[in-house]
C-alpha cells in the first residue's frame, strides 16, 4: 500500500496560537468524563489538540510539557528510535508467519540484554533513557516485525517525521526516496494511539506493576505487559470487531444479528465496558476519526453496517437494560483496517500507544515507598486427583500429607 502527503515537521500537532488545555474540574472528573491516569485532563481535549508524545510526557511527568521541554522530549525520542543491527538478525530469525505480536514480545524483551545499565531502576537518569528508548523503539520493533511478515526489507525511522509519520513510513516505506505520509492517516493514528495510552488498572499495567515490584529491568516487564495483551481477552477486541462485521456481511442483516445477542447466543463485540456503563468518550473521538479517514481511503460498507449496529443496538430494550454502549474497539479496528494495517498488527499498535501508560505505572509503582512484591490474592493453588473422591488439598496441606505417609 502508498501512502503519499505533504511533509511535516516532528512539532506540528501542537498549534502555537491554540488556547492552553486545562484540567477538567474536579467533579467532572468521573470514570465516564476521563481516564484517571490523564492527570485530569480530559480526554476528549487531548486527543483533539494535543499529540501522542505530549500526552506520553503528561503520563510520565505527570503535567503537560512546556515548548522548551516538549522540544527536547520530542528530539530525545526521535533520537532513540534505531535498533541495535543484531535486533534485525533476531527477528530474521523468526518464521516467515510469526505473529508479529509475538516479535514484538520476543524482542522488546531482548533489548535488555542490550541495555544492561537499564538494571539500575533507582537512579533517575538511567529510569528516564529507558523510558525514552522504549517509547522510541516500540514502532520500529513493530514495524519490522510487519516487515518480516510480508518479507520486505526493514525500513529505517526517518527523523524528518512525526512520531505517527515515521511508524507509517517504517511500515510502507517502499522504493521512494523519502516517503510522505498522508497527513490525515498521520493524525488519525496519533489520535488512536493518545486514545490507547493509558486506562486504569487493567490486566497489561497489572502485569508491568507486578513484573516492576520484582525490581525486573522495564524491558523485561515492557514485554510481560505486551503478553497479557496478547491475549484475545485484553488487546484482541478490535480483530474480534473487525471478524463480526465481516461475518454480519451486510446492513440487511443487522437486525437479526442483534436478535441472537438478545437470544444470549453472542456478545456484540465492541460493546460494553467494565468501567463505562454510559457511552465510551473515547468511542465518540473514535467514530468522527473514522469519518477523517474514510473520506481519503474510500468509504468502508464495514462502516456502513457498523453505524447500523450502534443504532440498531442503542435503541434495543435489551443493550438499554444492560447499559452497553460502543467502546473504543468498536470503530478502531475499522480505521487501522482503512489505513491498511492487517489484522495481526491491531494488538501492535494498541501496545505502542500503551506503552508511555505501562512505564508511568511502572516508575509511580517503584517510586511508592510502600510497594511490596506482587502477590496475588487469589487462586490458592490446589491439587485433586481426577476422578477420585478426595477432597482437594492445598499444595502445603498435600505436602503435609505426603510426608505423613
Ligand atoms: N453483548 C451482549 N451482552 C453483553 C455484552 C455484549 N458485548 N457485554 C455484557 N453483556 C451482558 C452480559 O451477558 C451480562 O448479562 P446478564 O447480566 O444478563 O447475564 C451483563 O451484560 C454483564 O456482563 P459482564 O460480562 O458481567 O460485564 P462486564 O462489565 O464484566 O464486562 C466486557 C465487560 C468484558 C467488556 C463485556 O462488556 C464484553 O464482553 N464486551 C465485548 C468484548 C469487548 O468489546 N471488549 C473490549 C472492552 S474495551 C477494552 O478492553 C479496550
Amino acid at each position: 500500500m502508498s501512502l503519499s502527503h505533504g511533509r511535516r515537521d516532528a512539532n506540528h500537532h501542537r498549534q502555537p496560537n491554540r488556547p492552553p488545555l486545562r484540567r477538567a474540574h474536579p467533579e467532572r472528573r468521573d470514570r465516564r468524563y476521563r481516564s484517571p491516569e490523564n492527570h485530569g485532563y480530559p480526554v476528549e481535549e487531548l486527543a483533539e489538540r494535543s499529540s501522542f508524545l505530549e500526552v506520553a510526557y503528561l503520563l510520565i511527568h505527570g503535567e503537560l510539557p512546556d515548548p522548551t521541554q516538549h522540544g527536547q522530549w520530542v528530539d530525545a525520542i526521535t533520537h532513540h528510535t534505531l535498533l541495535h543491527e543484531n535486533i534485525k538478525k533476531l527477528i530474521d530469525g523468526f518464521h516467515h508467519d510469526a505473529h508479529p505480536m509475538g516479535i514484538l514480545v520476543g524482542t522488546v524483551g531482548a533489548l535488555s540484554t542490550f541495555y544492561p545499565d537499564a538494571k539500575d531502576i533507582f537512579n533517575e537518569a538511567s529510569r528516564r533513557l529507558q523510558i525514552l528508548r522504549l517509547i522510541a523503539k516500540m514502532p520500529t520493533l513493530a514495524a519490522f516485525a510487519a516487515r518480516h511478515a510480508v518479507g520486505m526489507p526493514y525500513a529505517y525511522p526517518d527523523n524528518d517525521l512525526s512520531y505517527a509519520g515515521n511508524f507509517l513510513n517504517m511500515m510502507w516505506k517502499a522504493t521512494e526516496l523519502k516517503y510522505e505520509p498522508n497527513p490525515v492517516l498521520e493524525r488519525a493514528l496519533d489520535v488512536l494511539l493518545i486514545l490507547h495510552a493509558d486506562h486504569e488498572q487493567n490486566c497489561s499495567t497489572n502485569v508491568m506493576r507486578a513484573v516492576g515490584s520484582a525490581h525486573a529491568d522495564p524491558f523485561s516487564a515492557t514485554a510481560a505487559a505486551a503478553a497479557a495483551l496478547y491475549g484475545p481477552l485484553h488487546g484482541g477486541a478490535n480483530e474480534q470487531v473487525l471478524r463480526m462485521l465481516k461475518e454480519i456481511g451486510s446492513v440487511s442483516r443487522v437486525s437479526e444479528y442483534v436478535k441472537r445477542v438478545r437470544s444470549g447466543e453472542l456478545r456484540l463485540m465492541g460493546f460494553g465496558h467494565r468501567v463505562y456503563k454510559n457511552y465510551d468518550p473515547r468511542a465518540q473521538i473514535i467514530k468522527k476519526v473514522a469519518d477523517d479517514v474514510l473520506a481519503v481511503t474510500g468509504r468502508s460498507p464495514l462502516l456502513d453496517i457498523a453505524l447500523e449496529l450502534e443504532r440498531v443496538a442503542l435503541a434495543d430494550d435489551y443493550f438499554i437494560k444492560h447499559r452497553l454502549y460502543p467502546n473504543v474497539d468498536f470503530y478502531s479496528g475499522i480505521i487501522y483496517s482503512a489505513i491498511g494495517f492487517p489484522v495481526e498488527m491491531f494488538p501492535v499498535l494498541f501496545a505502542i500507544g500503551r506503552t508511555p501508560g505501562w512505564l508511568a505505572q511502572w516508575q509511580e509503582g517503584l517510586l511508592d515507598p510502600e510497594q511490596k512484591i506482587a502477590r496475588s490474592t487469589r487462586g490458592r493453588r490446589s491439587v485433586t486427583c481426577p476422578g477420585s473422591e478426595a477432597p482437594t488439598l492445598t499444595l502445603p496441606q498435600r505436602g503435609r500429607e505426603e510426608s505423613r505417609q
